[in-house]
């Protein structure tokens, strides 16, 4: 093989492993690789294209970047018309459908339904053409929306190319399927941080967010918005059949299309509303935004039986979350002081229920937010809850003011401790300066002792509060001096509890490094980031001795991470702190370097030879499978080959092996081998 011959082959190889990739993570939600070598894939791909830049693809998942940008957009037809859905405001409702769906098909009595978690998002039609996506566009008025196929490409859950197993039938000839792009509520908090930041102007919801980075006319904009799509339904469709709803699903996760896993076949309405039930109550806890459960019929010739009104399905209703909104009033406004010394306003409201849960405090990030929003003392105000992230107040009711309201700006003194306040150029916030400000100590203590953190139950907000007034914790590290006897006559102390709080603290004596890294409250490192580091740097030592340039070596990791990190430990208040904690007792467990998910004895660091055709999978995906084991996966056996796999009609490579004497396996034993992974 020349060697240009070899480096096409590597990269096609390359691109195949990602594509199934892509699919495990996607459409399964079930990935067999860590994502630092799912990015190593990538990166070795980028680099081969950028060295043989006549060897790139146009289906190569790295030109997922952009396209040239448009004009306009152009018209996109929908063969099928793109209905609505009739809505359920209640359970009585959803009867009401059920008993219609019954008396249409003549009294049939036992209807299977599949209940899906109704997406708030905006809708697309993705067109397939013998496998490969010729097209996407936006609902628009059902008939006519629009042409957006360069940044729906742009969506890493979309598959360019449909899954088709090597035996089974081949995907259809034509196939328009639907869905929703949506992102996830964690994607849109941290878009909008960016774009606070940034100053730039913020999405009021993850589905405008999610529409505003749909309906770009640079595709690279799209490329760079975490968008994902879950797919529930087919327009027109040829070269295929489905016999019901539930089957559509399963086919569609099958040809590499994401489905959402939380769907569920419901033999009977019942079971339809107690899924909706049981959905309502994950609601808040999931990681997008729904606004209710779609009920469907699952049997295809009854959806056809029972056809269409003018704009929505006789088939399928939606049933609705109450919502997750509320009006109520600004009573005042507070500033509060968190442990990096940023002083939040906080409204406090006429208490309120939103979705089932009273609130009274909401968010209002800073003053330019407040000045934007206009939002004064006294107004009527919108607000929204939105999963367990804090109340946030999305705009005032205009319609609702009578004058009497006061403009409110940001104090000059810490409410704290009197300190100087300053707006450092360049950001959004106010600052307290003052370090030993009690209300940073305050929240870097609770902090420090969080779940997550060094986990120290029985130091809630209150206690905290009462032993930095008490003059007892200057620090964290004060925390491991306390005696009882210091507790013991504090409003709220008797022996037993003050028992159980000192045994509580020395209980958390020996975090484990990810904890301890998160506990510190270091800007920018949440437990996510503590688990990289510490999984790259195996101990606090090593952590501390990091340069930005080795910490920014960690996929994950950026510039302003790094800054962060070498910062925190460069400050001698900070190597005080930690140093004081280490001489207290803190023994922080170490992590294990490299030991990556999903490495493995079996195949760590061996090199492994295919030859043949396997039954159960294609050999890229069994590549990809020992490869995120941590083997190495090459095409020629030699002396260095730990060893071969031979499937169904091996050839040379076999008997090279066997002349070397290298272990060679069957499927069977491979399969048995992989067992756990799969
Ligand atoms: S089915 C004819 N299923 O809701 C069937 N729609 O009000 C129509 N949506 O435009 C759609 N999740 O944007 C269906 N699992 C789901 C959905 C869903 C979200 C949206 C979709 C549609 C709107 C209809």
């Amino acid at each position: 093989m020349t060697e240009q011959e070899e480096i096409r082959r590597r990269m096609e190889s390359l691109r195949q492993e990602i594509r199934f990739h892509d699919y495990r993570y996607y459409a399964l939600d079930a990935p067999v690789i860590s994502d630092s070598d799912y990015d190593a894939l990538l990166r070795e791909l980028t680099d081969l294209e950028k060295a043989y830049p006549g060897l790139v693809t146009p289906d190569s998942p790295t030109q997922r970047v952009g396209f040239p940008p448009l004009d306009r957009f152009e018209p996109f037809v929908h063969e099928v018309p793109m209905l609505s859905l009739e809505n359920a405001m209640n359970e009585e409702e959803v009867f009401d459908f059920h008993r219609r769906v019954q008396r249409l098909l003549a009294g049939e009595n036992e209807i299977v339904y599949v209940a899906e978690p109704k997406m708030d998002g905006l809708a697309v039609e993705v067109l397939y053409e013998n496998g490969l996506l010729m097209g996407a566009g936006t609902r628009g008025d059902g008939m006519v929306g629009e042409d957006v196929t360069p940044n729906v490409k742009m969506i890493r859950s979309v598959p360019w190319t449909l899954r088709a197993p090597p035996e089974g039938p081949a995907v259809p000839s034509r196939l328009a399927v639907r869905g929703e792009v949506f992102m996830d509520r964690k994607d849109f908090e941290a878009l909008n941080e960016n774009r606070r930041n940034a100053g730039e102007p913020l999405f009021a919801n993850p589905r405008n967010a999610a529409a505003g980075s749909l309906r770009q006319l640079d595709s690279a904009i799209t490329a760079s918005r975490p968008l994902k799509t879950y797919f529930y339904g087919v327009g027109s469709m040829e070269g295929w059949e489905f016999t019901s709803q539930w089957e559509m699903l399963e086919q569609l996760r099958h040809w590499g299309l994401p489905v959402n896993p939380r769907s569920r076949r419901c033999p009977t309405i019942k079971e339809a509303l107690e899924y909706f039930r049981s959905l309502a109550m994950e609601r808040d806890r999931l990681p997008y935004d729904t606004d209710g459960v779609v009920i469907k019929v699952d049997r295809i010739d009854w959806q056809r039986q029972l056809g269409e009104k003018s704009r929505s399905p006789r088939w399928a209703i939606a049933c609705k979350f109450p919502p997750h909104e509320a009006q109520t009033r600004v009573k005042d406004i507070i500033v509060q002081v968190g442990r990096t010394g940023v002083l939040t306003p906080v409204a406090v409201l006429d208490p309120v229920s939103v979705g089932g849960v009273t609130v009274q405090r909401a968010t209002l990030h800073n003053e330019d937010e407040i000045r934007r929003k206009d939002i004064r003392l006294g107004d009527w105000v919108k607000v929204r809850r939105a999963g367990d992230v804090i109340p946030e107040v999305i705009e005032i009711v205009r319609e609702k003011r009578t004058g009497a309201e006061t403009v409110f700006s940001m104090p000059d003194r810490c409410p704290a401790c009197e300190g100087g306040v300053i707006r450092l150029p360049g950001e959004s916030v106010h600052r307290c300066l003052n370090v030993s400000c009690p209300a940073q100590i305050k929240a870097a203590i609770r902090h420090f002792a969080s779940r997550g953190a060094m986990n120290i139950d029985g130091l809630g907000k209150e206690t905290v509060s009462l032993l930095v007034e008490r003059g007892l914790l200057k620090s964290a590290a004060d925390l491991y001096r306390l005696r009882k006897e210091n507790l013991l006559g504090l409003p709220g102390f008797a022996e037993k509890s003050a028992e159980n709080l000192v045994a509580s603290i020395s209980g958390s004596m020996q975090p484990s490094l990810p904890e301890f890294l998160f506990a510190l409250g270091i800007y920018h490192v949440g437990s996510h980031v503590a688990e990289l580091l510490a999984a790259h740097f195996g101990s606090l030592d090593a952590v501390r001795r990091a340069t930005a340039e080795e910490l920014q070596q960690i996929s994950g990791i950026g510039e302003k991470v790094a800054f962060s990190v070498t910062s925190y430990f460069s400050h001698p208040a900070n190597r005080r702190l930690v140093e004081e904690l280490l001489r207290a007792g803190i023994r922080v467990r170490e992590s294990h370097p490299a030991r990556q998910w999903g490495v493995d004895a079996t195949w760590a660091g061996k090199t492994v030879v295919f030859t043949g055709t396997l039954s159960s999978m294609t050999r890229q995906e069994a590549a990809a499978h020992v490869s995120a084991m941590g083997a190495k996966v090459t095409d020629n056996v030699s002396r260095k080959t730990d060893m071969v796999i031979a499937g169904k009609d091996p050839g040379s490579k076999l008997e090279k092996a066997n002349r070397l004497g290298v272990v060679v396996l069957n499927e069977e034993e491979f399969l048995d081998r992989l067992k756990g992974i799969l």
